[in-house]
């Protein structure tokens, strides 16, 4: 599977607002094909876990408290070319500056809280995928 999948989830300011039904119609209207799947909701502990990259950025804490504060949709999404492909759909971190059609212009409202993550590179989207599913739950 390795340089054709992405990790994504559907973040909790998404999930309240009752998009997460909108944004997996996106998804699959890009061409994604969904390979796992789940609802769930991740501990402080996970969150920081999974976003130890930023631990020494202003925000983390935020971002931590944010990440954990409801439930999530983490998914694993299979394409050609699906992390950069992905991030396109996606668009830049802070909605002010996404593109027109993205799913950040659409359903975030903020740089902390933006609707979606997309994993940055193919070795991340590996490590991602296997945070969140076990080999068991991936359906190639
Ligand atoms: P993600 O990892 O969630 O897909 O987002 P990203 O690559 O577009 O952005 P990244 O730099 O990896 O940042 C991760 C998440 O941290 C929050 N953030 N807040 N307040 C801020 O200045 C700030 N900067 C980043 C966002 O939720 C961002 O998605
Ligand atoms: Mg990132």
């Amino acid at each position: 599977m390795a340089g054709n999948i992405t990790l994504t989830m559907i973040k909790p300011d998404a999930v309240k607002a009752g998009n997460i039904g909108n944004i997996l119609q996106m998804i699959n209207n890009a061409g994604f094909k969904i390979v796992a799947m789940k609802y769930t909701q991740l501990s402080e502990a996970k969150a920081g876990e999974f976003y130890e990259v930023h631990k020494e950025r202003p925000f983390y804490g935020e971002l931590v408290g944010f990440m954990s504060s409801g439930p999530i949709v983490a998914a694993v999404l299979q394409k050609d070319n699906a992390v950069e492909d992905f991030r396109k759909l996606i668009g830049a971190t802070n909605p002010a500056e996404a593109a027109e059609g993205t799913i950040r212009k659409k359903y975030a409202t903020s740089i902390g809280e933006n609707a979606v993550h997309g994993s940055d590179s193919d070795e991340n989207a590996l490590i991602e995928a296997n945070f969140h599913f076990a080999a068991t739950e991936m359906h190639a």
